[in-house]
């Protein structure tokens, strides 16, 4: 998704979506009147999830949004330390901050790098008083209590924990679509990933609340939603009804009203042709599947501990593609890992033009702190990395443009999701999660409709209106 596309869509708390749930009668509201927060989250897409949890809770609890950090009393930052560069990020804007911080200003950090840095945090920041990791925040109400009580500062730092964060109140940023976390955390231990050592062990949550979550958002407006998780399809009913991750997808695609159902990131270990046939027979599942390889070599493949090999991930690839209607495929990939050789690199390349992928999001390795990779040697020099991951992205755009302009002539449905008034432009989106522009109007924002496909480039697709759906 382009960057500006995200700023349209996550709106600020200001401008949120009239479709938030209400919060349970009879919540206990302990936060002094008028007090504000504001979060700003980094990363992926659970970490936007969980702020929208975050405040949800914080909402419950008396405290109104604030629409920026300088106004706000509590300011709260959801951070992502999956590389080098995403980790710097929050140490950047405490710094900013604390130039114009307030006394009386209180400063949190919550997410990745809260739990991969812990109490080092106030000897780097001394100006934050609370330092959260995602497997605490169903304690975070009571952290931030503690420091509305005079402690000076608090930390929720335990990874041992068999809960889920759940909430009485989640305040959805996104109108159009509503995320459902299903299991949290990560029990796979890929050499090179903090997520495991941040998020905790995994921990699906049971079928019957997220039905019941899942009807909730029907109920009130939401036409499309997305299951998330780190290993989404490694999800385990711990209640008694014991669904499977597919029977649960057909069970939430079945919620009369649901038109769209998303679901990310599949781990390929636990990839099953079910999956496959499940899209087939529902037309509310998205025919997309989000499947990260990460490399074509099985050498680097078992040093990176992913536990398949390409010829197992390629037979995931033919289960996908023999499916009765087409399904998308993308992936992330990761260059210059440890060890890696040109030979290996180029099986990357030549795994590239096999899948034939529709999208791919690749990264230069970074080397990061309590993994088993971050202490083996990272053989390959920065400058090649970044030659790597030019040559990668670069045979990858000629995949996409060609398998984009294949689809000049089709109609496609979409959803609008945004507006550009500058260029009299809609933006929608197509079940394959392909973007395409449009002439339209703002009134069109959360409306299906049928597109024709007139252009195509690498990133995305140019039509004009067919009809409304
Ligand atoms: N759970 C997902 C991935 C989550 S992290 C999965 O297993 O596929 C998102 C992506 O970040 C990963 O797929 C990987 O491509 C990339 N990534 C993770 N750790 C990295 C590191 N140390 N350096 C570079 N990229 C990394
Ligand atoms: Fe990280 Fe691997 Fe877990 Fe994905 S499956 S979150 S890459 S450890
Ligand atoms: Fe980043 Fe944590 Fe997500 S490291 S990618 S925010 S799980």
């Amino acid at each position: 998704m382009s960057q500006e596309l995200v700023q349209i869509l996550f709106s600020r708390p200001d401008q949120a979506s009239d479709k938030c749930e209400v919060p349970f009668s009879g919540v206990e509201r302990s936060a002094p009147a008028g007090k504000t927060f504001y979060i700003e989250t980094f990363g992926c897409q659970m970490n936007v999830h969980d702020s929208e949890k975050v405040a949800g809770a914080l909402t419950a609890k008396g405290y109104r949004a604030a629409s920026n950090c300088e106004s706000a009393d509590l300011v709260l930052y959801n951070t992502c330390s999956i590389r080098e560069k995403a980790a710097q990020k929050v140490f950047t804007r405490l710094g900013t901050l604390k130039k114009s911080q307030r006394e009386d200003q209180t400063i949190g950090v919550l997410g990745c790098v809260a739990q991969q840095e812990g109490e080092r945090i106030f000897g780097r920041a001394p100006h934050v008083s609370l330092v959260c990791g995602s497997a605490s925040y169903p304690r975070l109400g009571e952290l931030i209590d503690r420091l509305a009580a005079g402690e000076r500062r608090v930390t929720g730092l335990s990874l041992d924990t068999e809960d889920c964060f759940e909430t009485e109140f989640t305040r959805r940023d996104n109108p159009f679509r509503a995320y459902i976390t299903i299991i949290e955390g990560c029990d796979k231990s890929c050499s090179y990933c903090v997520v495991p050592g941040t998020r905790g062990p995994e921990r699906s949550r049971p079928a019957d609340r997220i039905l019941s979550e899942a009807r909730r958002l029907v109920g009130a407006g939401y036409t499309e939603i997305q299951l998330l998780g780190q290993t989404v399809n490694s999800y385990r009913d711990p209640s008694p009804a014991r669904l499977t991750f597919t029977e649960l997808l057909l069970r939430v695609a079945e919620i009369t009203g649901l038109k769209r159902l998303r679901f990310t990131t599949s781990h390929p270990s636990d990839f099953t042709s079910d999956i496959v046939r499940a899209i087939e027979i529902s037309p509310v599942l998205c025919d997309h599947i989000h499947l990260p390889v990460q490399c074509g070599s099985n050498r680097v493949l078992a040093r990176m501990r992913r536990s398949y090999t390409r010829e197992e991930y390629l037979e995931h690839v033919s289960c996908i593609r023999s499916a009765k209607r087409a399904i998308s495929i993308s992936s992330d990939v990761i260059v210059g890992f440890c060890g890696e050789t040109e030979e290996d690199f180029e099986e990357t390349l030549s795994l590239l033009d096999l899948v034939d992928y529709d999208q791919v999001f690749s990264f230069k390795y970074s080397p990061r702190p309590n993994t088993r990779a971050g202490r083996w040697e990272n053989s390959v020099p920065e400058e090649e990395k970044g030659r790597r991951l030019a040559a990668l992205q670069e045979r990858q755009r000629q995949i996409q443009l060609r398998r984009n302009q294949a689809l000049i002539g089709q109609e496609l449905d979409v959803l609008v999701e945004a507006f550009q008034p500058k260029l009299g432009q809609s933006v929608g989106r197509t079940s394959s999660n392909r973007i395409v522009n449009f002439p339209g109007e703002a009134a069109w924002a959360g409306r299906y409709m049928k597109v024709c496909v007139t252009a195509a480039g690498p990133n995305s697709l140019v039509g004009a209106r067919a009809e409304a759906v």
